[in-house]
């Protein structure tokens, strides 16, 4: 079996100055890269899509601030450039997160921003390798596990959060299987977990979004694996639209409910899920597929991007500095670095 290179969509040109991004927007048909050398640019691609994902959008923006700073920026534009880039999407707390911690060595100059941006780049392809070695052993031998949404190599610097645990348990010579939910109206299950975990030779099925319920009450699904834009002080998730729906179906059939993220998606200062801000995007995103229009001329719909699954419903939370078990509070406080 011929292994392929490990799948890292955010990257960064050192010799060019270009920030180089993996067009999630044309896969799986086709393998494009963006070459950006602005961030305004890096910005539009986060808006657009082009690089999603909670910690990947993080990468990018750091790549955004540091390519303006090799390219000649000075203090006020980079500053402006660092807060262009942080309202690029507003639900992850990873973009905010990493826009912060780069923004912090504006004045210590361009070579410093990059390194940093690297850094934050290996950091988090680290910890989605912790969370693979901690989360792996939650899944039962031989599981059918079920996935949201895309938290792979595709929506972090590389791993993958959820799939992350998903690669490290097949790794680890654990026959799992993968139910991807197609997650309208972007797809990014059927276009995009299908097409990473096909890539890794990890079996991988597609459901439309309707059909976990069914499947979960024929004892088909033996857990659900997701990934989060934010976690909050309580415990609460926000992660793609859908999730809160799967943890209540989970819950109601007693199937174990786990979220795997890194610690740069906890958001400590927000105390319960209602005050996570909900990214809501343009009808035409979901009457649209691609140019063929599926509702009636002049109907609207209604498109919040993400939804939060209270704590209670989730059996634990997967970080690179260990689980959060039962979640609550405390458990995530007691990981909290000090
Ligand atoms: O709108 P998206 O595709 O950026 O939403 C992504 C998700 O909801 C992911 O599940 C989440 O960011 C975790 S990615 C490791």
């Amino acid at each position: 079996m011929t292994r392929r290179e490990p799948l890292r969509p955010v990257a960064y040109d050192d010799r060019r100055d270009l920030v180089r991004l993996l067009d999630q927007r044309r896969l799986p048909a086709e393998e494009t890269w963006l070459e950006l050398s602005t961030a305004g640019e890096v910005a539009e691609a986060i808006r657009t899509l082009a690089v999603r994902g909670a910690p990947a959008i993080g990468v990018a923006a750091a790549y955004g601030v540091a390519v303006e700073a090799r390219r000649g920026a000075g203090g006020a534009r980079l500053r402006e450039a660092a807060a262009l880039l942080a309202r690029a999407r507003p639900t992850a707390v990873n973009l905010a997160w990493a826009v912060r911690r780069i923004s912090g060595l504006i004045e210590a100059g361009p070579e410093a921003l990059l390194a940093e941006a690297h850094a934050i780049r290996d950091e988090d392809e680290a910890a989605c390798r912790r969370m693979g070695a901690l989360g792996a052993p939650l899944l039962p031998r031989g599981a059918t596990v079920l996935t949201h949404c895309n938290a792979g190599a595709l929506a972090t610097a590389g791993y993958g959060t959820a799939l992350g645990v998903i690669r490290a348990a097949h790794e680890a010579g654990n026959p799992v299987k993968v139910l991807a939910g197609e997650t309208r109206p972007f797809f990014q299950g059927a276009r995009l977990t299908a097409w990473e975990l096909h890539r890794d030779q990890i079996p991988v099925t597609v459901l439309t979004d309707g059909m976990a319920g069914w499947l979960m009450q024929r004892g088909e699904i033996q857990c659900v694996v997701v990934g989060a834009d934010r976690i909050v002080a309580n415990g609460d998730v926000a992660n793609k639209i859908g999730t809160y729906g799967l943890a209540v179906l989970a819950s109601h059939h007693g199937i174990p409910f786990y979220v795997a993220a890194p610690w740069s998606t906890v958001d400590l200062e927000t105390a319960t899920g209602a005050g996570i801000p909900i990214e809501e995007r343009p009808s035409d995103e979901v009457v649209l597929i691609g140019d063929r229009r599926i509702a009636p001329e002049g109907v609207l719909a209604r498109y919040p991007a993400f939804d939060v699954t209270p704590a209670a419903l989730v059996t634990a939370i997967v970080t690179e500095r260990g689980l959060v078990r039962p979640v609550g509070e405390a458990a995530l406080r007691a990981l909290a670095p000090r």
